[in-house]
């Protein structure tokens, strides 16, 4: 495992100097006191390279033997090259094939997931699933309903087999395309609707999203996610040391971990401290609890997330270190 933040913090006093907003309705309502952002001029790439390098060191596999590159980004620097193929040459993982997915802030689990197969049908041995996200770089800082969310960073994982019985045990992936629409991020394209929903955007190309359908949706396909990996593995909550859900609100969180039946004390978050980083979120906060020393061997981890497509998905791993 690897994560990489930037260095800048920005607090929710920050915030309160620019917008319309205060420190107690940020953090009652989402949990969040301050998150990590990159500089006007600092590439969101070199987060996922860092993360990529500790992950990379710490699996003690050579960057030559990767055999894989898969980054989940909703915020790439340029959509050719893409960020994988950046991560590739800055690491030096020469001998690795590399491509982008875009699943919002499902990506970590729509990666892992393609890297089960791989390394499961010995196509594979080695596989660098990385999710590296500048959401700095794609919100307008005069919206109080966006601005106070999000935040920047990157998380990276080596993925490899390990004994049988531990490792990805169980994974779901899934999709609903019609509701698209209520997270968007415009790219080469500014249909009416979302100029409309933008209006008083500064820039047009940044995210927006209808908070309260998201939220809804988010905690019922939250506990159904995390219900059907551990049943399709046998495995039940109570089993769990925790579960690594995508850090988009506290009280998405609380109220799915309520729906799921889980002590509040084994649901990790870093929500607090570094926002909603999209897909990375999932990769840091397991990095966080590695570096932590919070987790041991054959401890059972469930990681849930959703996000814009609209997407979801949830993962079983047994804890192999
Ligand atoms: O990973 C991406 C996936 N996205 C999500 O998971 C988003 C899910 N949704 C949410 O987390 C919540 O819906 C939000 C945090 C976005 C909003 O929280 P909410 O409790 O749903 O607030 P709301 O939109 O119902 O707004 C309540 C009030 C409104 O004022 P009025 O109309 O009641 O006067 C907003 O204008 O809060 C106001 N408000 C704010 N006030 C102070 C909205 N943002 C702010 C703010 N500071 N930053």
């Amino acid at each position: 495992m690897g994560s990489c933040v930037p260095k800048k913090i920005l607090t929710n006093s920050d915030l309160e100097k620019m917008v319309d907003t205060s420190d107690e309705w940020i953090l009652k309502r989402t949990g969040i006191s301050e998150r990590r952002i990159l500089e006007e001029n600092e590439p969101i790439h070199k987060l996922g390279v860092e993360a990529a390098r500790q992950a990379i060191n710490d699996s003690g596999v050579k960057p030559e033997e990767i055999d894989l590159i898969i980054v989940s980004t909703s915020t790439p620097d340029y959509l050719v090259p893409s960020t994988s193929c950046i991560i590739q040459k800055e690491t030096g993982a020469v001998k690795a094939a590399a491509f982008d997915l875009t699943a919002a802030c499902t990506g970590f689990i729509y990666g892992i997931t393609i890297a089960k197969q791989f390394i499961e049908t010995g196509f594979y041995k080695y596989i660098l699933v990385v999710s590296s996200e500048g959401m700095s770089k794609v919100t307008e800082w005069k919206d109080r309903n966006t601005c106070v969310l999000f935040g920047d960073g990157a998380g990276a994982a080596v993925v490899g087999a390990v004994e049988d019985g531990y490792g990805i045990i169980s994974t779901y992936i899934d999709a609903d395309g019609t509701q698209g629409n209520n997270i968007t991020i415009p790219c080469l394209y500014l249909p009416e609707e979302d100029i409309a929903r933008r209006a008083n955007y500064e820039n047009k190309m940044t995210l927006w999203q209808e908070g309260q359908e998201v939220f809804k949706f988010a905690v019922k396909i939250m506990p159904f996610a995390s219900e059907k990996v551990l049943k399709d593995a046998g495995i039940k909550v109570e089993d769990l040391k925790y579960i690594i859900p995508h850090q988009a609100n506290i009280r998405i969180i609380d109220s799915a971990a309520k729906r799921l039946g889980i002590e509040p004390e084994k649901v990790y978050t870093t929500i607090r401290k570094y926002g909603n980083i999209s897909s990375a979120s999932i990769p840091v906060a397991l990095a966080d609890a590695y570096q932590e020393k919070c987790l041991k061997k054959g401890d059972y981890l469930v990681f849930v997330g959703f996000g814009a497509g609209l997407t979801w998905g949830a993962a079983l791993l047994r804890w192999s270190k």
